[in-house]
């Protein structure tokens, strides 16, 4: 897509951690983070950790905590998990972690949605910092995720560029 086409200006880290207990006990073909790597590939990302994880809060905050303060990867995208299942644990495990919530960025995506599909009004992904690192949810199905990142992909550049002190306005 012309909008994720590479620049050197957003050549940044970033992982990618699914959320599925099917994908993890090999019952389900992990098709979103294969298409949520492609696009931050596309985007001019260095995608350097590529993650299945079950559903399990306390497993997905370590991992999170891991990433941002040890590895220094400064964008985590998450896929799966936001939903109302008794297993979806996703925004609950990131609000653990984050310093700070970025609502606007998450409002926007379900904003977007909901003139996709009346059933973006259930996923409650969150947006929010540890560090410099931002960390992303997305819903599960494939479709949500290309829907999603559609809404946000030009706007994590800057967002990046600000959580590293760049503070200059475009
Ligand atoms: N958002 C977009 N853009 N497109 C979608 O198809 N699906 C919804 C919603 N958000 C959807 C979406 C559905 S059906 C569900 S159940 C919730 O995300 C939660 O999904 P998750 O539990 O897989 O994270």
């Amino acid at each position: 897509m012309a909008q994720d086409a590479p620049t050197q200006q957003h050549a940044h880290t970033a992982a990618v951690i699914t959320l599925s207990d099917g994908v993890h006990h090999g019952t389900r073909v992990d098709k979103s983070g294969d298409l949520l790597e492609q696009r931050l590939a596309s985007a001019g990302y260095e995608v350097v950790v590529r993650r299945v994880l079950p559903d399990e809060r306390t497993e997905l905050a370590a991992l999170l905590r891991s990433l941002a303060d040890d590895h220094g990867v400064r964008l985590v995208v998450t896929t799966g998990g936001t939903g109302l299942g008794p297993r979806d644990v996703t925004p609950d495990a990131t609000r653990d972690v984050i310093d700070r919530e970025v609502p606007g960025m998450a409002e926007a995506m379900r904003m977007e949605s909901l003139k996709k599909t009346p059933f973006a009004m259930t996923s409650r992904q969150v947006v929010g910092t540890r560090g410099q690192t931002l960390i992303v949810n997305l819903p599960g199905s494939p479709k949500a995720v290309d829907e999603c990142m559609d809404v946000i992909i030009r706007v994590i550049p800057h967002t990046l560029d600000l959580l590293a002190g760049k503070t200059e306005h475009r």
